[in-house]
């Protein structure tokens, strides 16, 4: 099972599974929530399984509860209780329930899928209890879309694999120089201008999700208990923004959504007051689409020429008293956060914008090298912190040096992810360490294979590191574990 459950024990006896497996909740259960647990087990028993009619005296159950449990239990705690007659799924959050179905599915998988009988109507299940739960709130994989573009369906399975292994946070990278990928009702040049571009052959390529899509993905998620993370990458990494409304610039010119990969010197202007208002209704509508709690905003890798020669960003800096062009940024990510945090929003950057002097209130993600310095300083700052240190989070990395691998930059290994320190991330203040997640980012993708490819085997390893926090690790085990279920995600 991955990732692994805190406290299991598997007994002799089993529960006989079959297509007619009754499922009962309780009237607690939000609406959704119970449909699309009947749907995840159903589904799976009526596909391994031969419908039969079986009379009444065979009749097993599946009991789905929610309620507050008979003692204190850790947040998104679950009881899992496979009996000879009958399988109990018990919970105080939805959340919790959802994990238990997925292990659920996951134990099916590992003790009964050769069990099954001869004339495929049913299979043994060991019996067992599994208490269990998450040891961090944060367990995220991150998507570009921007260098190339993945539509909705793609997104979907993305979340099927995430939520198979417990992942619950969602990082959807929807704007970067080569593409902005949200249809928007407020700035429609930004899907009809900045979601295309000209590829050095000439071909055009590109494309944005319609709100229609986006909302489906939104609901698809939070069924499984995903939280979406919708990111606009401002003051830098805006090239696409900028195709679209050249006025936003420093210095306006005909730029082009761009057609190679690097960091653009282009950037926002934080001087002029027309952009701080159109960065304020531009996030409004993100805001408005995305009704989860978080909003990032990027700031990562803005060069600051243009900033240094405009004379909007320097009255800006002299009128405020900024000391250089770094804090500009913290004074732009300020008055973008002060503007969400009023829409009941979260603010979240890239560890740069801690450069800026920022306030305690965003989330950080400690990316650069190990990430132990920026999480050191977000802890220092008072900042929460999600960490996905560049040298073992970054999924684009190839796995190993065989040749033809797909990825790029370096190389990091199933066994590095898998031996991700934490203690490293953990200072006095041990409830600001929220976490960790995977970043895909896509110049080196160009397709869905190959996403699935480079993020596929070591996401079980992310999982059992953020999930499991697993006291001593035993990778060969834990391998052995992972080949078992690779035909299940
Ligand atoms: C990043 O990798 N530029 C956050
Ligand atoms: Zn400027």
């Amino acid at each position: 099972m991955i990732p692994s459950p805190k406290k299991m024990r598997v007994f002799k006896k089993s529960f006989w599974v079959t297509s007619k497996v009754l499922f009962q909740g309780d009237s607690a259960l939000p609406t959704g929530l119970y449909e699309y647990i009947v749907g995840e087990l159903d589904d799976f028993y009526a596909k391994a399984f031969k419908y039969i009619e079986l009379d009444d005296d065979n009749v097993t159950t599946v009991a789905i509860c929610l309620a507050p449990m008979h003692k204190k239990v850790p947040q998104d705690y679950y009881l899992l209780k496979v009996d000879p007659h009958e399988i109990l799924m018990a919970a105080e959050t939805p959340n919790g329930l959802i994990h238990a179905t997925q292990t659920l599915k996951q134990h099916f998988w590992d003790t009964s899928f050769n069990q099954i009988d001869e004339y495929d109507t049913g299979a043994d299940m060991r019996c067992l209890v599994i208490e269990d739960w998450p040891s961090y709130p944060w367990r995220g994989l991150h998507l570009d879309v921007s260098r190339h573009f993945f539509d909705y369906k793609f997104i979907r399975r993305y979340l099927d694999w995430m939520a198979a292994l417990k992942l619950n946070k969602f990082h959807w990278h929807l704007s970067d120089d080569q593409g902005w990928r949200v249809e928007s009702k407020r700035f429609p040049r930004l899907h009809e201008i900045g979601a295309w571009r000209k590829e050095q052959d000439g071909s055009r390529y590109g494309g944005f999700y319609t709100q229609r899509q986006i909302k489906l993905v939104l609901d698809y998620a939070a069924k499984r208990g995903i939280e979406v993370i919708p990111e606009i990458d401002i003051p830098g990494h805006a090239q696409a923004i900028l195709a679209a409304y050249p006025e936003l610039a420093c210095f306006p010119k005909d730029f082009e959504t761009l057609n190679v990969w690097g960091i653009s010197e282009d950037i926002l202007c934080a001087g002029k007051d027309s952009t701080i208002s159109f960065l304020k209704d531009l996030f409004t509508e993100i805001a408005e689409l995305f009704p989860g709690q978080y909003v990032h905003l990027g700031g990562d890798e803005a060069p600051k020429e243009h900033w240094k020669a405009c004379p909007h960003c320097q009255k800006r800096i002299a009128k405020h008293q900024l000391a250089n062009e770094e804090e500009l940024q913290g004074w732009l990510v300020k008055t973008l956060a002060k503007h969400l945090q009023g829409l009941d929003k979260t603010v979240i950057g890239w560890d740069e914008i801690l450069d800026g002097k920022i306030d305690s209130k965003p989330i950080v993600m400690a990316w650069r090298g190990d990430g132990i310095d920026a999480a050191r300083l977000a802890h220092d700052n008072g900042n929460r912190y999600v960490i996905c240190p560049n040298n073992k989070l970054y999924f684009d990395w190839k796995q190993s040096d065989f040749k033809d691998v797909p990825g790029a930059h370096g190389i990091t290994r199933i066994r590095d992810v898998y031996g991700l320190d934490l203690s490293k991330y953990k200072f006095e203040h041990k409830k600001l360490f929220l976490g960790g997640q995977a970043n895909l980012w896509t110049e080196y993708v160009p397709d869905n294979a190959t996403a699935k490819d480079l993020v596929h085997d070591r996401l079980y390893a992310l999982a059992e590191v953020f999930w499991s926090d697993p006291p001593d690790k035993d990778y060969e085990k834990f391998w052995r574990r992972s080949f078992e279920l690779a035909r299940f995600i």
